[in-house]
């Protein structure tokens, strides 16, 4: 420990350094114009609090070929990952990550208490047994739950909510248990004596994390993807209570706040309550109606087609025109191609603008992020709020890969699962037009009355193939 490269102060200073770089960090990350600076920031406080914990009093010269080596190989298996996983399964890949900071929390929780070289008396054991419980606590319902929300996202569990009966009592149940067996474990004279009492915790705390996520219905799964971050950060700040590391602790604390009020956020541009969603059961119902995700739909009416040529004759004789973006944009990449058939309207003097919905994509600003990569000027990027009005004044409505997003059954038929979920109101321009491969359905798994619409007209096929075409007929 004397050789420490870093003395605790200087260590601390080097902290308190992160935590203003984290903080900024999330200040830039508010907008897309200063996300890049915002990412800057987060790269450069966490490369500053790695270098403090390694370099630092906390870590012997026999402990650093440890840390060193898991640096290597944990900053290994971030940069493959980082390459090869694509942007459409960033919110799998997230999900896993955040199951990896609760499983963390979890071993570190263990760790702590049946480490012998550390031992509190009195009230610092009480404090260091209540910290411990509850880290592993939040750190097992954030590894399970993160788990199930990864199998879900990739489509190996299926949407629909699990509802068992009298799952609410079942959860109370669940927590009454884990109190008793705190009061237990904190009373336990010996190590052998707590671990019992702890590992029956854990064992409840994972089945709840499971049972959590899969009572939630698909069409609320942007809800648990945040919700979930904000776990993780609770959890991340548990073990800087348990391992008296005060940078972890603000970290956990931004991470678990942040991602609250994203909750909040997301819960209402779904129009949810956040306990309704969190009690399950939302967003899977309706089964007469609903097809299952990506499932074909019944045919409701009559579709008209159109080729590519038609709609870019349409767009080119068009004064106003509204791109919407959603998930089936970002499959097909085809963000570059948008923003060029964007300059080409624009040089013509079309007014062409943006509509974002909030839960377009897979994850939080997944839209925003796809149409700032294509250089797509951010003053034409409008949030739902900003342009739903405006449909009615549109020639044109161009629908790219999205489905739920624009389903008007959200507004008309209240059995449906995505029922008060507020849609862009596309139908309302003079002309609609959909771009997607098939009559699937979205990722809730539900009809879509719009494309029987008698101004809607649906162009089929790979958005980019498509886009190409359209670009290609209006340069022509
Ligand atoms: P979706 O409703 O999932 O619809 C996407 C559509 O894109 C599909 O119907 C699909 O139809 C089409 N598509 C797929 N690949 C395509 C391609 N290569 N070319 C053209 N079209 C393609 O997407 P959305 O409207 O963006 O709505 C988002 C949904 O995801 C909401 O239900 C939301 O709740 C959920 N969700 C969102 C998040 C966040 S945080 N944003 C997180 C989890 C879940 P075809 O198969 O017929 O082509």
């Amino acid at each position: 420990m004397s050789q420490a490269i870093m003395s605790q102060s200087m260590a601390t200073v080097a902290y308190l350094g992160a935590a203003i770089l984290f903080i900024m960090s999330l200040g830039g990350l508010s907008n897309p114009e200063s996300s890049r600076r915002g990412n800057l920031f987060g790269m450069l406080g966490m490369a500053l609090a790695v270098l403090a914990t390694v370099l630092g009093p906390r870590v012997s010269a026999s402990g650093m070929a440890w840390v060193v080596g898991a640096l290597v190989l944990g900053g290994g298996i971030g940069l493959y990952a980082a390459k090869v996983v694509k942007m459409t399964q960033m919110p799998e890949l997230v999900a896993l990550m955040h199951s990896l900071v609760g499983l963390a929390a979890c071993l570190v929780g263990y760790a702590s208490y049946v480490d012998t070289s550390v031992r509190f008396q009195g009230a610092e054991k009480v404090i260091h047994e209540v910290e411990i419980y509850i880290g592993i606590l939040i750190g097992a319902v954030t590894f399970s739950g993160s788990l199930v929300a990864f199998g879900k996202l990739n489509g190996k569990i299926g949407g629909k909510p699990l509802l068992l009966p009298a799952r609410h009592w079942l959860n109370l149940l669940a927590l009454l248990v884990v109190i008793a067996y705190g009061r237990e474990f904190v009373m336990a004279e010996t190590v052998a004596d707590g671990l019992v009492p702890l590992i029956v915790m854990t064992l409840i705390a994972l089945l709840f994390g499971v049972h959590m996520v899969m009572a939630i219905g698909g069409a609320d799964m942007p809800v648990v993807v945040s919700m979930l971050n904000s776990y993780s950060g609770w959890a991340a700040a548990a073990t800087g209570f348990m391992l008296g590391n005060d940078l972890l602790i603000v970290t956990g604390a931004l991470v678990g706040s942040s991602g609250a009020i994203l909750s909040y956020i997301m819960c209402n541009a779904m129009n949810r309550n956040f306990i309704s969603v969190i009690a399950g059961g939302f967003g899977g119902g309706a089964p007469a109606k609903s097809a299952g995700a990506g499932a074909a739909a019944e045919p409701q009416g009559e579709v008209v087609a159109v080729s590519a040529a038609d709609t870019a004759e349409l767009l080119r004789e068009a004064k106003s025109v509204v791109i919407v973006p959603g998930y089936g944009m970002a499959v097909a990449q085809a963000q570059h191609t948008v923003n060029d058939i964007t300059k080409t309207l624009r040089d013509k003097g079309v007014n062409v603008r943006f509509a974002i919905h909030p839960v377009a994509g897979r994850m939080p600003g997944h839209m925003n992020v796809l149409l700032a990569e294509a250089k797509v000027p951010y003053d034409i990027v409008l949030e739902m709020d900003e342009i739903n009005e405006d449909f009615p004044d549109t020639d044109v409505a161009i629908v790219i890969g999205a489905n739920d997003i624009v389903n008007p059954a959200a507004q008309d038929d209240p059995t449906s699962p995505i029922a008060g979920m507020p849609v862009l109101e596309v139908w309302k321009a003079k002309t609609s037009i959909v771009m997607k491969r098939s009559m699937a359905s979205g990722y809730a798994g539900v009809d879509n009355p719009l494309f029987y619409k008698d101004n809607n007209r649906m162009l089929f096929g790979d958005a980019k193939k498509m886009l190409d075409e359209v670009l290609g007929a209006l340069r022509a």
